[in-house]
């Protein structure tokens, strides 16, 4: 039998998860609602919030698996990529546990947890397949060969993907983080009230910034011709920027599928949260002749349970790491 304990500090939220013989037994996520007044994650107090979080969330992960924290065989942390100091706190709770217990440590990029996501529930993809990876710091398209054998192949030039959602949410006076909202909102909407530019971006990549730029100018000039503009069409506006930031993915998505021949496509990260993007995805499904893969909701936005599969992937391979690791804000594959 293998238990793994899976951790993830990498951003804004501290998560515990436990994983026995490839089954998610808990998973435990304390959010940090200190960061929506200020339109983005403050690096400085989200560390210490980790500091406050992750004994009790670790407590509270090993009491929902009932096991006892002697029972565990290996301990899964995020290396990298994310924020240095929340990174130290997951990777320093990590190794101390580890020497105190004798016990083997594993390091996890947070991106390939994102997609490794996929192999927690029964229905699994098989390899290779195309995954489209969208969270508040990355938007990538990665054609996974095998659990640790991934390249990405397009990913963007400038902000990611749930970047383009925060950043237009504050722009609309918006809280942090603005994806759930403006998904919310944009259900109500007109998607095709207001057309926003696509960007013409080579190859796989993407880019967000110039999205964001003329959202701005928009709200801009129609407040100027009316100051109600922004209260009376918030609805549509949501609606009009999802449809957009969801046909830029979509259509990269369908040039890799063709480009690698790969029917086999995914979508894991924060934004896979989305429910306009998890609508046409379905749909190209049945256009595009597609197997789609989708994330369960608590599996898309930051968690430890990802952490833990790709855990116990490694701790099969016996892939383990020594005292002398340290985090990296920046971390490839
Ligand atoms: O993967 P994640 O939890 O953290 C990072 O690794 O960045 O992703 C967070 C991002 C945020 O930008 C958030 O606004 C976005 O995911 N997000 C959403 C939704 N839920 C979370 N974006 C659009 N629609 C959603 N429902
Ligand atoms: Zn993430």
């Amino acid at each position: 039998m293998a238990i793994i304990l899976g951790i993830e500090s990498s951003c804004d939220d501290t998560s515990a998860a436990i994983c026995i013989d490839g089954k998610i037994c808990s998973n435990v996520i304390a959010s940090q609602a200190v960061h929506q007044n200020y339109g983005g994650v403050i690096p400085e107090l989200a560390s210490r919030v980790h500091q406050q979080n992750i004994i009790p969330a670790i407590h509270q992960a090993i009491d929902v698996a009932k096991i006892h924290k002697n029972d565990i065989d290996a301990v899964a942390f995020t290396r990298g990529p994310g924020l240095l100091g929340s990174l130290l706190v997951g990777t320093s709770f990590a190794k101390s546990f580890a020497l105190a217990k004798g016990l083997p440590l594993i390091e996890v990029n947070h991106m390939q947890a994102h997609i490794l996501a996929h192999f927690i529930e029964e229905n699994k993809p098989s390899f290779p397949f195309i995954c489209l990876t969208v969270s508040g710091g990355h938007t990538q398209i990665v054609l996974v060969k095998d659990y640790f054998d991934m390249e990405v192949i397009g990913e963007t030039n400038d902000d990611a993907a749930g970047e383009a959602f925060d950043k237009t949410a504050k722009l609309l006076g918006l809280p942090y983080p603005g994806g759930p909202l403006i998904d919310k909102y944009a259900k109500q909407g007109d998607k095709f009230a207001f057309k926003f530019p696509e960007p013409q971006v080579d190859g796989l990549n993407f880019s967000f910034s110039g999205l964001k730029t003329s959202i701005m100018y928009f709200v801009r000039d129609r407040i100027k011709e009316d100051p109600e503009f922004l209260k009376n069409r918030l609805f549509d506006i949501c609606a009009s920027v999802q449809e957009r930031i969801i046909s830029i993915l979509l259509n990269k998505l369908k040039k890799a599928s063709v480009q690698y021949d790969i029917k086999t496509i995914a979508i894991a990260g924060g934004v896979s949260a989305n429910s306009g993007l998890r609508t046409a995805l379905n749909e190209a499904a049945l256009t595009e002749g597609w197997k789609v893969y989708i994330p369960k909701f608590e599996y898309c936005t930051d968690n430890a349970a990802m952490i833990a599969i790709a855990g116990y992937y490694k701790f099969l391979n016996k892939d383990f790491v020594g005292q002398d690791i340290a985090p990296l804000a920046r971390m490839l594959f």
